[in-house]
């Protein structure tokens, strides 16, 4: 059973595949967090003193998850609990306000192969328009109905989540920037508050929705980490708390500060998911977790993910059906199985400054339409895929120049442009209509849509930014379950939208701009914190790099790469002939480890390497990128069996399990700069 229920304690227990959740409704019909760690049965749970608030609400000392505002000017929640409600692995809490026409559903859910306890709110106006006062939750009073009127709502969080009472907490978390995403922040929690939050109206580069809390002690592989993360595209903000007192948790969900939303009598709203988990074998243990319940339940295509090539790093703006078609034939002789042809192929864009919105083929560079492109590609032996930003337009170009009141505004204030570019009004249900047209129109022909957003949203109306992410949602569900072949992989200016909601919608995220693969290795074991590698786009690019201007080998490119999703953004026709060939070579050698890599453990071994086990089979992937951390120090492997012998299968060395985890693997010439190595073992025997 995933829930258990004590009717005299008022209490529930969930049990998730290594650990448990409790929540107990208090005397004063508060819910309240009960529980949150390792294992426990209903009898021990019920002996727990009731902890923090599930949903805070306003007049205490936390930050509120619940801030609204009746129509006569009432604040607050009274609650009063009207019953629970379990459906295999959901568990409901209803509550309402004992004076308002107001109603809150807690949800739980909880399965036997995941760890992740996923949580979220809806919140209903029960009052009706015509005020005779009937309706649920009206508290015994259904004389004395104030606040008939809309309700305005400044806070609707997913969740609170406690923590237990412990001396010290240390929160981890990443912060970034374009081209610098993904940088893992570890530090002492301060007693105060931490906000995380993106107020860009995407998920945003500069932080990430998730969190880890321990105590200070927890190591890669062993000790308590509490982590949560939030399934949402848009603005978010997540508060951190402790007090003096020991007392700690965090409370997060959708929309930043300042924006209000409102309620009509008899109107409901839900919020995204905010899940959490609970590992007891430290950070690694954390993320393989997450790793776990991402693949099993939130990315909809567990099949084979194909080696892309893309080509905006070869090409830019400056494409032509020829010039694609000789990228495509030396990347199809490389094993490449899917061609995304990036920017520039459309209406009159030939830079960033013109032409976003016009989503047609460009007929100078495409006269033919973009089918002979698709039928050469199909030809050689790929898939094709193709670059939209559905959400962005240029003003020069024709469809702001028909719609110029379709994008994101204020009321007497400049339209500012980054990128040269506006943000079109998703939560328009015309807007989200003419999208959803030309899109389904182009998910018929191709296999693959890169979707982009290249800048902020920074002026938008307060009902608009809630709205624009669901349109946004509704739209690509739309093309997922209309066209189920198709494959869309999330992008931001890189690595600006990756997050559990986006995740539920696409089979991978464009990690960054960045693919120096020396600052790649930073940016990749930040995203590995909760996202698995099958999700995790990388290229291998040219040297020296575009964006560090620093060369790397061929090889050291391809390793780093290998350790995600493996793509080739580089110019093809400048690569000689021996790296063509070694390109092809690694290309098959990625494809042989790709099941381990994409569907195994990882163990992030420090920062110079990367493990991963998938039934007798380990993949290790280790670089030395530069001068700078120059270690000789091997790396010890984790996660094998002590007893068990692993042969490797290019050197046939056997080595044991027990060895390999005490002293390491040895080195081949090291430590060199630039020095990288992929190691394939097999599990022989098992003791
Ligand atoms: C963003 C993306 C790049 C590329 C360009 C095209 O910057 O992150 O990969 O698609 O847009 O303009």
């Amino acid at each position: 059973m995933l829930v258990h229920h004590s009717p005299t304690a008022r209490l529930w227990l969930l049990r998730a595949a290594t650990s448990s959740y409790a929540v107990r409704i208090g005397d004063d019909d508060t819910p309240r967090q009960v529980h949150w760690g390792r294992p426990m049965t209903l009898e021990q749970a019920e002996t727990i003193p009731a902890g923090a608030e599930e949903l805070i609400g306003e007049g205490g000392l936390a930050t509120p998850s619940l801030q609204v505002r009746h129509a006569d000017g009432g604040r607050g929640v009274d609650w009063r609990f009207d019953g629970h409600e379990i459906d295999g692995g959901h568990l409901r809490l209803h509550l309402s306000d004992r004076h308002y026409p107001l109603a809150v559903t807690l949800h739980y859910r909880v399965r036997e192969d995941s760890d992740a306890i996923e949580r979220h709110v809806t919140l209903r106006h029960t009052g009706d328009s015509a005020g005779d006062g009937a309706g649920h939750g009206a508290g015994g009073s259904t004389g004395d109905r104030s606040g008939h009127g809309p309700l305005t709502i400044t806070r609707l969080d997913s969740a609170a989540w406690g923590l237990p009472v412990l001396p010290d907490y240390r929160l981890s978390h990443v912060s970034g920037a374009w081209g610098g995403e993904f940088r893992v922040r570890r530090g002492r929690a301060a007693i105060g508050e931490t906000v995380l939050t993106s107020r860009a109206g995407h998920t945003g580069h500069h932080a990430n929705p998730w969190l880890m809390a321990d105590d200070g002690s927890a190591t890669e592989e062993r000790g308590e980490v509490w982590s949560a993360a939030l399934a949402w595209s848009g603005s978010w903000r997540i508060t951190f708390g402790r007090d003096h007192e020991g007392l700690a948790g965090w409370s997060g969900g959708f929309g930043h500060e300042g924006v209000t939303l409102t309620l009509a009598p008899g109107e409901e709203i839900g919020t995204p998911v905010f899940a959490g988990v609970y590992s007891a074998e430290g950070f690694g243990g954390a993320s393989r977790r997450w790793h776990d319940h991402i693949r099993r339940h939130v990315l909809k295509f567990r099949d084979t993910q194909p080696v892309i090539f893309n080509s905006w790093e070869a090409t830019e703006f400056d494409i032509s059906q020829d010039r694609q078609l000789e990228l495509a034939e030396r990347a199809a002789a490389m094993g490449v199985e899917l061609f995304v042809v990036d920017d520039g192929w459309f209406g009159g864009r030939t830079s960033d400054e013109r032409g976003l919105g016009d989503w047609w083929p460009n007929p100078g560079r495409f006269p033919d339409g973009l089918d002979p492109m698709i039928k050469a590609v199909g030809d050689l032996g790929m898939a094709f895929g193709i670059w939209v930003e559905p959400e962005m337009v240029n003003p020069d170009s024709d469809l702001y120049r028909a719609h110029p009141d379709w994008v994101h505004h204020l009321p007497h204030r400049e339209r500012t442009t980054q990128r040269n570019q506006l943000v079109l009004d998703f939560s328009r249900d015309d807007v989200a209509a003419w999208a959803h047209g030309w899109l389904d129109a182009l998910a018929a022909k191709v296999a693959f849509l890169k979707w982009d957003f290249n800048r902020p949203i920074t002026q938008a109306a307060d009902e608009a930014w809630i709205p624009h992410v669901r349109n946004v949602y509704a739209i690509l569900d739309r093309l997922r379950a209309d066209h189920p072949h198709l494959r869309i992989e999330a992008c931001a200016g890189g690595g600006g939208r990756a997050d559990l909601g986006i995740l539920a919608r696409t089979d991978q995220v464009w990690t960054s701009d960045n693919t120096d693969a020396a600052e790649r290795i930073a940016i990749q074991h930040g995203f590995g914190q909760i996202y698995p590698a099958r999700a995790m786009g990388a290229w291998v690019t040219d040297s020296p790099n575009a964006i560090s201007a620093r060369p790397a080998p061929l090889r050291l490119r391809f390793h780093v790469a290998m350790a995600g999703h493996l793509g080739i953004g580089g110019n093809l026709m400048a690569w000689s002939d021996d790296d063509l060939a070694a390109g092809a070579e690694l290309v098959a050698l990625y494809k042989d480890i790709r099941p381990v890599v994409h569907d195994g453990d990882q163990y992030r071994l420090g920062t110079r390497g990367v493990q991963y086990i998938h039934g007798e089979r380990v993949v290790v992937l280790r670089w030395q990128p530069s001068g700078l951390d120059r270690s000789a120090v091997p790396l010890r492997l984790a996660g094998l069996e002590p007893g068990a012998r692993y042969r490797d299968v290019d050197s046939g060395r056997t080595h044991h399990g027990a060895v390999l985890m005490a002293h390491g693997l040895p080195l081949p010439m090291w430590p060199f700069d630039g020095v990288s190595d992929l190691v394939r073992l097999i599990r022989e025997d098992s003791p």
